[in-house]
């Protein structure tokens, strides 16, 4: 199976909950390599853009709100694998819909506020870790 890379974002309602550890530590357990991480507080203009294929949902500005309402935890993911994987470990986009012991299941209220981002293809991880970091950011082990 290929090694590969993906963009993992802490959303803000898991970092108020004090759940930065946890979090990253499912990551880790289950084989996942952090190799770079930084906390944010997002402006309106760098959520907006990295949303923007949402642009003309009914759900966008909320959802721009919701990411600049409080600091995330940005970090890129590296193993086996990594990009369904990490999808794995955090279930199903509303928490209502979340296997049991998956990180929105256990960490998310609602699907406005649902913890964790994770990119869903190789092309959406290239374009969000580039997004964030820049290659000499980024620490392979
Ligand atoms: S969809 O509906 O399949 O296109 O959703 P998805 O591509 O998985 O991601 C949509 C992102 O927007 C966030 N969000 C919502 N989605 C659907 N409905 C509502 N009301 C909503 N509010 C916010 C959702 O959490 C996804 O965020 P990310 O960070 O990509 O997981």
């Amino acid at each position: 199976m290929a090694i590969e890379r993906t963009l993992s974002i802490i959303k803000p309602d898991a970092v108020a909950k004090n759940a930065i550890g946890e979090i990253i530590a499912r990551f880790e357990k289950a084989g996942l390599k952090v190799v770079a991480a930084k906390m944010l507080h997002l402006s309106e203009e760098k959520a907006g853009g990295f949303y923007a294929e949402h642009k003309e949902r009914p759900f966008f500005k909320d959802l721009v709100g919701f990411m600049t309402s409080g600091p995330v935890v940005v970090q890129v993911l590296e193993g086996e694998d990594a990009i369904a994987r990490n999808r794995d470990l955090m279930g199903a986009t509303n928490p209502k819909d979340a296997a049991p012991g998956t990180i929105r299941a256990d960490f998310a209220e609602t699907i406005d506020a649902n913890a964790v981002h994770g990119s869903d293809s190789p092309a959406s991880a290239e374009r969000e870790v580039a997004y964030f970091f820049s290659a000499d950011e980024l620490c392979p082990r």
